[in-house]
């Protein structure tokens, strides 16, 4: 295992001893006193609709992956297109990750922008403008590596990495499946063979990410299937480790699979986002030990929302539509209160309606109920901060700095 000390100047506080108090922006705790505010025994001085991290829970959430990745002798590199937040990749780095993947290169500009370093970049990059921005993080980040997924982009990024006097450290993006981005297991001696032929490329190894079975169910098909996508990358894995001493890295996983592809000796790092805030539709595919739920990681992000109409029998209105919680994935989960039977469905672009059936739990008027998002990443990309909570305290906000980098 590689450890993380480019990162965070030689210190790695533990997840224990780390003191977000002290450490987030914010400063210290308030509690929130206002008693109609608190009827739900939850942190409500918030206006709404706005986004919250529990921070126990988010805790809890990198602790147990990052122990798990440690257990099974594998480095973590988590997707912060998950988060968007420069912070909390920061922390995940200092819990123990490696560095953190992006989407795309304006995400990666963010994170330098920040002081990251150790960025993946999972996603192809073709164009000359995307090339000269990718340059411009380059410049300052010599750990920046790409996945390439063409011959051509291989020359056009070797053409402009040569052309500034730089190196570029490449993987090779195995398509096991997902037919979104990559090469088919076949062409990659081919691939590879360009890359080792351009000046100022570096084969670093390979990625193999299996996007399309993440949320299969039940728990044995996803892990059929998992592995039968990584075995396809197994072999070609091996045959340039045996030929190419730079080529070490083998980057695969996502939250659904993540207890699973670490059975995979050849598998170095995994790739994993979801499982940091989780949401409704992860939690919902089931797991080795319960067919129904994946409850491995904690609902950390919440949506709060306020009940501003109740003038109707069976239901209320919230103020959080589509706007707020991305209509993907399901519906949004009513966290708080629990256990009231309270759902929620979509009421347009501002609003959500809040369903009861015992009418001795409908939410008042004024009521802040929590729900778990649907869809994590593109619910939080809607907002612009989050708001961290423990308990019912407020310990200061994130902001979420990487959002609307799509580009
Ligand atoms: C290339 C890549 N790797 C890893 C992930 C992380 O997946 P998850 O959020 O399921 O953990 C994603 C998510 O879409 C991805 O696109």
């Amino acid at each position: 295992m590689k450890n993380n000390t480019d990162n965070c100047n030689g210190k790695m506080p533990s997840l224990r001893t780390f003191d977000f108090e002290k450490n987030v922006g914010g400063g210290t705790a308030v509690k929130c006193s206002r008693p109609m505010e608190k009827q739900l025994g939850r942190v409500s001085c918030l206006d709404t609709p706005c986004l919250v991290l529990d921070l126990d829970m988010l805790e809890g959430n990198l602790q147990k992956m990052q122990a798990v990745a440690k257990h099974a002798g594998k480095n973590l590199r988590p997707h912060a297109k998950t988060h968007k937040c420069s912070a909390l990749a920061r922390l995940q780095i200092e819990a123990g990750a490696i560095g953190v993947c992006v989407a795309k290169v304006s995400e990666a500009e963010r994170l330098a922008k920040a002081g990251l370093a150790n960025i993946l970049i999972t996603g192809p990059v073709v164009t000359q403008q995307k090339l000269g921005r990718l340059l411009a993080v380059r410049q300052t980040m010599p750990s920046l590596m790409l996945v390439v997924d063409h011959g051509d982009s291989v020359d056009w990024l070797s053409a402009s990495m040569q052309a500034a006097g730089l190196t570029m450290d490449v993987l090779l993006d195995v398509d096991v499946g997902l037919k979104r981005s990559g090469v088919l297991p076949s062409d990659i001696p081919a691939l590879a063979e360009r890359v080792r032929s351009r000046p100022n490329l570096r084969l670093r190894g390979i990625q193999a990410y299996a996007g399309h079975v993440q949320h299969l169910r039940p728990y044995h098909e996803r892990r059929t299937d998992s592995l039968q996508c990584l075995q396809q990358a197994v072999p070609i894995f091996r045959e340039l480790k045996a030929t190419i001493p730079t080529c070490d890295i083998f980057s695969a996983s996502g939250t659904g699979t993540f207890d699973i592809d670490i059975a995979v000796p050849e598998v170095t790092e995994l790739q994993v986002g979801s499982y940091v805030c989780m949401d409704t539709e992860y939690r919902g595919i089931g797991s080795a030990v319960d067919a129904a739920q994946f409850t491995a990681f904690a609902p950390a992000l919440r949506v709060l929302t306020t009940v501003v109409s109740a003038n109707h029998r069976g239901f209320v209105t919230v103020d959080a539509g589509l706007k707020s919680l991305y209509r993907d994935g399901g519906v949004p989960q009513v966290f708080a209160p629990p256990d009231a039977g309270l759902t929620y469905d979509w009421f347009g672009d501002e609003y959500g309606r809040i369903t009861y059936s015992d009418p001795g739990a409908a939410p008042a008027l004024g009521t802040v109920l929590e729900l778990i998002p649907s869809h994590c990443d593109p619910t939080i990309n809607l907002f612009d901060r989050f708001h961290l909570v423990r308990e019912d305290s407020m310990i200061g906000e994130w902001p979420i700095d990487l959002r609307g980098c799509s580009q």
